[in-house]
């Protein structure tokens, strides 16, 4: 039911569906994931390679198994799924199973091992080929920060290359 779309020919529109529609960054394997919400990010071209950058604060859940494994996915969802993702973004999956509650259904690819839902819409799996930790005494224009109450700790910038991508 998914295609596979060559990063090239990848069409969308990214301040729109990043940063209104949500994704979930899902990090982990069929034996241990969890997902977060995000709206922060970015898709490019980083060492001439198709990229996605995501910003993921060290006491997120999901930052224990982004750091653990190498391949993570970043799904994207039609708007019937926004109070799934709003929920995935206010609760902890260190808390309960907040998966099973948001209504989605988890599956492992076979190829990379990696976890994505079958709700999503767009799927991308991403392999990490860097980080940087965002950090006081960096910011050109501090108040960006301004409009955050929570500003610790600071998120971690992950730059990925794409793997695949799919659509329905
Ligand atoms: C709309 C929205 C966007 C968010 N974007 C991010 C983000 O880009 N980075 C981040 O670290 N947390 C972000 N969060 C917060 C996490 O999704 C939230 O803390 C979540 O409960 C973490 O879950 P976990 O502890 O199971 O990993 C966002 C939350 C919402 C509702």
């Amino acid at each position: 039911m998914y295609q596979t779309i060559d990063p090239k020919d990848f069409v969308l529109s990214p301040v729109k569906k990043i940063g209104d529609e949500w994704l979930l960054i899902t990090a982990g394997d069929k034996f241990g994931y969890n997902t977060m919400t995000a709206s922060w990010g970015a898709l490019g071209v980083m060492w001439n390679r198709p990229a996605a950058t995501c910003y993921i604060r060290p006491n997120r859940y999901t930052y224990e198994f982004i750091e653990k494994n190498d391949i993570y996915t970043l799904c994207f969802f039609d708007e019937a799924h926004k109070p799934a993702l709003s929920l995935l973004g206010k609760k902890s999956g260190r808390d309960g199973d907040k998966i099973t509650e948001a209504g989605l259904t988890p599956v492992c690819d076979e190829e990379t091992g990696a976890m994505y839902f079958s709700e999503a819409t767009t799927v991308i799996f991403v392999k990490k080929m860097f980080f940087s930790d965002l950090k006081d005494g960096t910011f050109h224009d501090e108040t960006v920060l301004s409009n955050y109450s929570e500003t610790n700790p600071m998120h971690r910038m992950y730059i990925g290359e794409i793997l695949k991508i799919w659509e329905k």
